[in-house]
């Protein structure tokens, strides 16, 4: 499993490559206001992510018809190579997808809750399929379950391309725990997650107990 940062914070992002683990990074427009993020910066801020991350850096459209959705598609992907366009799964967005994935633009398709929808996404010609989790556990239904339906799903086709599943809207470390066990090719996960992923409480136990030991050797 791949690691992405779900976020549009530059020093989560640097913190989390400097830890060598991070493979790409997905924002969207929540997360860009979540930054104070203005309109006017947003290509700017969107480069600057793009610079820091080794990998791709899921970019979202805000256009809903297709025509408009390619255009903005086209000046995102324009800002930097491993830039990837972030459509949302609707029938204006599967058109859109094809448009660019036409031109070569890599595409992340977002918002998707089914299977029919995942496979959908990747027949349009999408590189990456975005199932989300913790909004189906957000409605008290199983997004874990939702997100090995689709990874099973995809696993069964050809669909001529490369498609990765980014197991998305990830809330826990049970989450991305669940994900790994099935075969989820990426999480994208909050910093907070990822700092999450990285402790245990024994861990920090056994580096107590060999601390206080190493003292006693220190002293002997
Ligand atoms: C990532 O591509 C998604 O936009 C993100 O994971 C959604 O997470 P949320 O459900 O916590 O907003």
């Amino acid at each position: 499993m791949k690691f992405f940062l779900d976020t549009a914070n530059i020093a989560e992002i640097e913190e989390a490559a400097s830890w060598g683990v991070l493979a790409g990074v997905t924002t969207n427009p929540t997360l860009y206001a979540r930054e104070g993020g203005k309109l006017a910066d947003f290509h700017k801020h969107l480069k600057r992510i793009c610079d820091i991350v080794d990998g791709p850096v899921s970019g979202e459209t805000v256009c809903l018809k297709r025509d408009e959705i390619v255009r903005e598609g086209e000046e995102l992907a324009a800002l930097a190579p491993n830039l990837v366009v972030k459509v949302p799964t609707m029938p204006e967005g599967l058109a859109a997808t094809k448009a660019l994935a036409d031109k070569g633009i890599k595409v992340n398709m977002t918002l998707c809750f089914t299977v029919p929808q995942a496979i959908l996404a990747a027949r349009s010609g999408a590189a990456y399929v975005s199932p989300f989790v913790g909004r189906f556990d957000d409605i008290s239904e199983d997004g874990i379950d939702q997100l090995e339906q689709v990874v099973v799903a995809l696993n069964n086709y050809d669909f001529g391309h490369q498609v990765e599943v980014i197991a998305a809207s990830i809330r826990s470390a049970n989450h991305v725990t669940k994900a790994a066990l099935m075969g989820a090719d990426i999480a994208t996960v909050p910093f907070g997650v990822l700092e999450k992923l990285v402790k245990h409480p024994l861990t920090d136990r056994g580096l107590e107990s060999f601390l206080a030991d190493w003292e006693k050797v220190k002293n002997a």
